[in-house]
């Protein structure tokens, strides 16, 4: 088969010409082709997509004033200076710990549903995808571009049902650079969770874990605390 380009293929899925969800077309099979079928129904119908089970916990019109804090209110803050930032993520229903960094470049969908220990430090473009509850715990490192995730669909259903997962990270934890954290995900308390690791499972206490899938590697070591 040849491959259209991209602009074709996109026009070879209008509405009119595919029969969407209804058509039935097998999988294919993996070595079939070096070049895979661009142009079969496709198995979701998204003008389906609808929220009906999912509520955001909050009247639309705080989501809307949330969004404009974050947008406008939070790029204004010093990139030192942590507390207007505790305070405005407070004021929306987040439970924020004492002495939280948070630098001024995270992002909290719903921050209602988000709590964070005392002391934790939350990096430079960490996302807070709050769809449901994430709780991360005290003395935590969340460091810069991590995403956490608490959504996701249903890949079955011809209607792309929206699932959540709520997000639990144990105190003490560092979650490197540039991480994935999936729905339901727990992580134990005191582990490292190496750079751009893919955390879809829960992860043991006291471990060094990395990878994607992301995997319990060793326990991290500890030195004697300071008398
Ligand atoms: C997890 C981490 C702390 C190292 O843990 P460690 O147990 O001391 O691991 P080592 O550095 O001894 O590496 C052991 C092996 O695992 C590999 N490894 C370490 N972290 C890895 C990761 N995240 N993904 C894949 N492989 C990794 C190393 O390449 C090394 O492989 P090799 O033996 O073939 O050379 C470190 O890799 C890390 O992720 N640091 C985060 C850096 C960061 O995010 N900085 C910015 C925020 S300040």
């Amino acid at each position: 088969m040849t491959v259209p380009d991209a602009d074709v293929a996109r026009d070879d899925l209008t509405p009119e010409l595919c029969s969407w969800a209804d058509v039935e077309s097998e999988p294919e099979p993996k070595s079939a082709s070096s070049q895979p079928s661009l142009d079969l129904p496709p198995w979701v119908d998204l003008r389906r997509y609808h929220q009906s089970g999912f509520s955001r916990g909050r009247p639309g019109w705080i989501v809307l004033l949330w969004w404009l804090v974050q947008a406008i209110a939070f790029p204004l803050t010093l990139h030192a200076h942590h507390a207007p930032r505790r305070a405005l993520l407070r004021l929306f229903g987040a439970k924020i710990g004492r002495d939280v960094v948070i630098r001024p470049t995270a992002r909290f969908t719903y921050p209602w549903n988000v709590e964070i220990g005392d002391y934790s430090w939350i990096g430079d473009d960490v996302v807070f995808y709050s769809l449901d509850r994430i709780w991360v715990g005290a003395h935590c490192v969340i460091s810069q571009n991590t995403y956490l995730c608490t959504g996701s669909h249903d890949i079955k259903d011809p209607t792309f049902r929206l699932k959540t997962g709520a997000i639990a990270i144990g105190n003490g934890v560092w979650v490197a650079t540039g991480c994935f954290i999936a729905p339901g995900v727990q992580i134990g308390a005191n582990s490292v969770i190496g750079v751009r690791s893919t955390v879809l499972h829960p992860m043991p206490a006291t471990y060094v874990c990395w990878g994607a899938p992301c995997r319990p590697q060793h326990p991290r070591e500890r030195l004697q605390p300071h008398a």
